[in-house]
């Protein structure tokens, strides 16, 4: 159990940029389309980041946490932990947030932890992936919302969406059509798990219906 029951579920949003996935959970949640999940707080690692000003405008609460004045990467963690914690949030989502998390971290919040990835994994894991896909040949890719685990790109898948390469396919043209499914399948994971039917077994995700 992820959050206790008939209360909302509070969730903190970590991204580093343009956040368009942000934008696309506040307008789900801003309709009512987020179930039982509520965005209390908007964490960057960087503070110029276009998803602090997002934030802002939907009156969401930014914290900004630059790596750079930490002098190690436990001191960073240790200070993100214990802001997640005092906000007594329940889950969070990696939206294009561009750290990867380290053992204590992933172990201090395990299975509370979802990120986006552009690409159908178990392929293509990491940076790039929609060029990934492109340089491979493939003929289809897509995006995943899956549990963060001790590997990058790697824990329990919740939802892919496929898209089709086409011929002449350009790694932009390519990014714009997953990203237009992100915006879809990111908002629907929150939702689903919000309403406990997402259930982790044997390092898989059942979906409750
Ligand atoms: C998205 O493509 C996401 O899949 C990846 O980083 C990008 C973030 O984009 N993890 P945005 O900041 O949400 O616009």
């Amino acid at each position: 159990m992820l959050f206790s029951q008939g209360e909302n579920m509070k969730i903190a949003i970590l991204i580093s940029g343009r956040g368009s996935n942000l934008k696309a959970i506040l307008n789900a949640e801003e309709k009512k389309q987020l179930g039982q999940a509520e965005v209390i707080l908007v964490v960057s690692n960087n503070s110029k980041a276009k998803g602090i000003e997002i934030a802002k405008s939907f009156d969401k609460k930014t914290i900004s946490l630059e790596a750079n004045n930490f002098k190690t990467k436990e001191a960073y963690e240790k200070e993100l932990g214990d802001i997640i914690e005092n906000h007594s949030v329940d889950l969070i989502v990696l939206a294009g947030f561009m750290r990867i998390l380290s053992l204590y971290f992933i172990n201090k919040f395990r299975n509370k932890i979802i990120n986006i990835h552009p690409s159908l994994l178990p392929s293509f894991p990491g940076l790039n992936a929609q060029k990934q896909a492109l340089d491979s040949g493939v003929r289809v890719s897509g995006c995943t919302v899956h549990f963060v685990n001790e590997h990058v790109d790697a824990g329990p898948i919740i939802l892919q969406k496929a898209v089709e390469i086409v011929e002449d396919e350009s790694e932009f043209s390519l990014s714009e059509k997953i990203l237009k499914e992100e915006h879809k399948l990111l908002p629907q994971s929150i939702k689903m798990i919000s309403e406990a039917k997402v259930k982790i077994e044997q390092n898989k995700v059942r979906i409750v219906k």
